[in-house]
């Protein structure tokens, strides 16, 4: 069992299994799209039960503190950032339902807009022997702009601030190691 800042998440064999939201349909929409465009790296939607959702286990360790170490070097950043990058491009052709209901409330697709990640940091990756393996927790997945998923990496990859930078809560998040 895994306990994120949200979810509580079992891993069951070659599945994990996570809580039923008001969005779950939305994300999987979202993610079966993403298997069909063929992108990797993404867990793939087994099933939808009665109060939770199968997906399928990605191999490796979780980027939580202490971090992997790949995700000090340079590697770790230009991996993500090449992940996103064949994101984008598989998804700037996803056209959600017009009902779609994102776990954002109030946010709607239209065209110009791609669905973002939403919640793009470390804590969400999945690394093995320094590669990445897998972004995972798709549920804040909403319509917004590809560059809002690339400064959200920036801000919590890059060390843009001294580590002795007072800032309040998000400069605690933002610490290096
Ligand atoms: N598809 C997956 N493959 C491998 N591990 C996963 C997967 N989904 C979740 N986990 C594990 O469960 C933890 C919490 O999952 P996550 O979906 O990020 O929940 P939360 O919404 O609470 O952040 C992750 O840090 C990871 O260890
Ligand atoms: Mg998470």
């Amino acid at each position: 069992m895994n306990r994120g800042a949200l979810n509580t998440v079992e891993h069951i064999g070659s599945l994990v299994r996570r809580p039923v939201n008001r969005w779950t349909s939305a994300v999987h929409g979202l993610l079966r799209f993403l298997e069909d465009a063929g992108l990797g790296r993404v867990p793939r939607v087994a099933d939808l039960k009665d109060g939770y959702e199968e997906l399928s286990y990605i191999e490796g360790k979780a980027g939580l503190r202490p971090w992997p170490e790949v995700l000090k070097t340079d590697s770790g950043l230009s991996q993500l950032a090449g992940f996103l990058k064949s994101y984008h491009l598989a998804v700037k052709d996803y056209v959600p339902p017009e009902e779609t209901e994102w776990c954002a409330p109030d946010v709607k697709w239209q065209p110009g807009l791609i669905i973002r990640h939403g919640d793009l940091g470390p804590w969400n990756t999945i690394w093995h022997d320094g590669v990445l393996q897998g972004v995972i927790d798709w549920d804040f997945a909403e319509p917004g702009e590809a560059v809002t998923d690339l400064a959200q990496i920036a801000w919590y990859l890059v060390p843009l601030r001294a580590a002795a930078n007072p800032g309040g809560r998000s400069a605690t998040k933002n610490r290096l190691y």
